[in-house]
């Protein structure tokens, strides 16, 4: 600046009268662009602490629940001459009024959104007619069912628009909460959002003699939970700003139901909880922190019944509860702040920090006496991860696992049949993750090194593996082989699905070999029309 000042300044040196209005001008300037960075900085802080601030959602006790629960129907079904117990579901585009008088897109399977609740029993053979009326392909995957690879409705049995599939398989496993869903690659978590989902119960004998809730919508009440967001009339799927986990709601639904209510008018209530959302998880528990009775995870009865205060579901996971309710009272079923998600950034903006009020529970002023929870439900059918023959591990990053994107025409595990194994799970991603694996019920042996707790120790499919978690899981593969048909394992949360975050494996015969397995581009024409057929 001096070298400037005496460029223009006068050649004598002296200061002209010109010099000091310089250097006022020149301070003027330091102030005005002091104040401007200083402005800036405070405008970013005040538009991150606005970001961070408005992260969190919280709809604990904000307004009341004054819609009626839907209940899923019950699917009808018919017995064929063999036996065979046949649904029929058809995927369909319609409209839903979540809202008085708005008119929102939607997807379902016989009806406009959501479908129905298909039940059968252990020993059924079953078949389920699948039409696809939308206008684009489309799958429908039995979640948590132990079945034949090419019954199990991943991407490669696409169903094209207008086609129909039906597969068959024999029902072989314990009572259970089990679920449908669309299974697209790449396509999956938009046509879960928009309503293509529904509950698969299967009963067995035990089951049936267990003094437990057991009247479907009485109660024993399916509560499918997902989160929303309303983009005007539509279902925003959108990922905000930050969301590494995928989209995530402002709001929770019950069974497609906004601020739900259910009258009950039993003193235990069982709650088959399924989270049906496409990233978003879960801490079950009520505003009084009462205990209630965990009887069931994904895949079915526990040994006995554990009781706790709070049941963290990712997406995909089950829980059966029971809560015993008193006369008169309203109890809101709510989901807690997450405690395991990571650093406070991921928890801010990922939901781990949110809360929601799900389902309010209107107990009658005079209850029908329930017996108590039975001390001891079912003996475990999990295999025994100390007698296992072979190891894998799986490293879970958002970009692949084992740093493998999914790939259809890749087989990425050859698994013997009836052999028992064990999966090495880690997740050093920096963000939440889960773990699925088709076909299996697997046994949660470790997490960190230590027993798992109450709410892993019973048959699981998918299981919530959060940053800086190891766990160990046994698993036995019992299907027919088929060495040219791959199942998936991989990440629920179906932004990361999508994104490739899946493997395939194939089920073999001692000795055989891996086949080839179709890619869906090649095959589509045989897969449309699949299993009828044969
Ligand atoms: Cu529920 Cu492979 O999915
Ligand atoms: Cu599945
Ligand atoms: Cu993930």
């Amino acid at each position: 600046m001096t070298r400037h000042t005496s460029h223009h300044g006068a050649p004598d040196g002296g200061d002209p009268p010109g010099v000091p209005r310089r250097a006022f001008r020149w301070k003027r300037l330091v102030i005005v662009l002091g104040s401007l960075v200083t402005t800036a900085a405070v405008a970013v802080g005040a538009l991150f602490a606005w970001l961070w601030t408005d992260a969190k959602v919280n709809t604990a006790g904000k307004v009341p629940f004054g819609n009626a629960l839907a209940i899923p129907p019950l699917a009808e079904s018919a017995v064929d001459k063999d036996g065979t117990r046949v649904f029929d579901l058809r995927m369909q585009a319609g409209e839903t009024e979540f809202r008085d008088g708005v008119r929102t897109p939607t997807w379902g399977f016989n009806g406009s959104y959501l479908g129905p609740t298909l039940r059968a029993k252990r020993g059924e053979k079953v078949r389920v007619r699948v039409d696809n009326s939308l206008d684009e392909a489309s799958s429908v995957h039995w979640h948590g069912m132990h079945l034949p690879a090419r019954m199990d409705g991943g991407p490669h049995q696409m169903i094209a628009p207008g086609a129909t599939w039906s597969p068959r398989w024999t029902v072989d496993q314990p009572a259970a909460t089990l679920w449908y869903h669309p299974h697209p690659h790449g396509r999956t978590e938009d046509h879960v959002r928009r309503g293509l989902a529904g509950l698969f119960l299967l009963d067995d004998d035990k089951s049936a003699r267990l003094p437990l809730p057991k009247r479907y919508g009485v109660d024993d009440l399916p509560v499918v939970v997902q989160d929303v967001r309303f983009d005007g009339p539509r279902l925003a799927g959108d990922r905000g700003l930050m969301q590494n986990v995928g989209f995530l709601g402002d709001e929770t639904m019950v069974n497609g139901t906004l601020r739900p209510y259910r009258q009950v008018q039993d003193e235990l209530i069982r709650l088959r909880l399924l989270n049906a959302s496409t990233a978003r998880t879960y801490a079950f528990g009520f505003p009084d922190d009462r205990g209630f009775s965990l009887i069931a995870t994904d895949g079915g009865l526990l040994e006995r019944p554990a009781v706790m205060e709070r049941i963290q579901l990712s997406p995909g996971e089950r829980a059966e509860i029971v809560v015993r309710m008193e006369p008169g009272e309203r109890v809101m079923l709510r989901s807690f702040p997450q405690e395991n998600y990571g650093g406070a950034w991921q928890r801010r903006f990922g939901g781990g920090d949110d809360t929601f009020d799900v389902l309010e529970l209107r107990a009658a002023e005079r209850l029908r006496p329930s017996p108590g929870v039975p001390a001891a439900l079912v003996a475990s059918e999990l295999p025994d991860g100390e007698r296992a023959v072979r190891g894998r591990h799986f490293d879970l990053k958002l970009s692949g696992i084992n740093g493998r994107e999914m790939d259809m025409g890749r087989v990425d595990e050859t698994v013997t049949r009836g052999a028992t194994e064990v999966w090495t799970i880690r997740n050093s991603n920096g963000m939440p993750h889960n773990f699925h694996v088709h076909d299996v019920q697997f046994r949660v042996m470790e997490v960190n090194g230590k027993v798992p707790p109450p709410a892993l120790r019973g048959p699981k499919d998918t299981v919530f593996v959060p940053h800086g978690t190891t766990m160990k899981l046994a698993l036995r593969f019992t299907g027919p082989a088929d060495p040219d048909t791959p199942y998936m394992y991989h990440c629920h949360l179906l932004y990361h699905e999508d994104e490739g975050m899946m493997g395939q494996f194939v089920v073999v015969e001692k000795g055989q070999s891996v086949g080839d397995p179709p890619d869906h581009a090649g095959h589509g024409g045989r897969q449309e029309h699949g299993e009828e057929a044969d």
